[in-house]
């Protein structure tokens, strides 16, 4: 049985980030050796300019992505959420979800972030069932990839619907 509750969110220890690139090797890393797919971690533009989180149940380190934050534009104070994994020895036990959760709580109440955006590359239901809304087609910017949003609960959804078409972020 999964057990959910003994599970923390914090910034990984520096010595675990080979552990957290690989989480998503099988996806990211297809056709590449381990040694060439951690270099491109480590060197990679994107991995250094977000924050990265993890989900640790007392030393395993179970799920992990990246926040990228992004300028404010009034009432909006932007995130985005990338490179979701979780280990996939852990997979399809609810660490994936809970680690999504626990950041948009996280974001929301010590950042007041209200609106998180992420681009899907998996069946969008998986966001779906944890608060995103699919961006309207008119405004996706991608055939591959489906943006979506969080949006707090202080914000109105159709106001947000009219503005935010000015400040949809690019893959990330
Ligand atoms: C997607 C991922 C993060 C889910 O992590 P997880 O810990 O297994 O997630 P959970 O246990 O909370 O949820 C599992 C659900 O995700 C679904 N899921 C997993 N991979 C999926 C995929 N490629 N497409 C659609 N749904 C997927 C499972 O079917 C399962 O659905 P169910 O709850 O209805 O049975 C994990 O599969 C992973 O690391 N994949 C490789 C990296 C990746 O593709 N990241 C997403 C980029 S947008």
């Amino acid at each position: 049985m999964t057990n959910l509750d003994n599970v923390i969110l914090k910034e990984p220890d520096i010595t675990d980030m080979d552990q957290i690139y690989m989480m998503g090797a099988d996806v990211w890393g297809k056709d590449q050796q381990k040694n060439e797919y951690l270099n491109e971690c480590k060197n990679s533009i994107k991995y250094k300019s977000g924050q990265w989180f993890a989900l640790y149940s007392e030393n395993k380190l179970l799920s992990s992505l990246l926040v990228h934050r992004f300028d404010s534009h009034g009432d909006f104070n932007l995130c985005g959420l990338g490179s979701i994994a979780t280990n996939l020895n852990y997979r399809n036990k609810g660490y994936g979800s809970l680690i999504i959760k626990k950041t948009v709580e996280f974001l929301s109440c010590t950042e007041n972030v209200n609106i998180i955006f992420l681009y899907s590359d998996i069946d969008a239901s998986f966001y779906e069932n944890l608060g995103f809304i699919r961006i309207p087609k008119n405004l996706q910017k991608y055939d591959d990839s489906d943006c979506m949003a969080w949006v707090g609960s202080d914000l109105s959804l159709n106001n947000f619907l009219d503005d935010f078409d000015d400040f949809i972020p690019s893959y990330f």
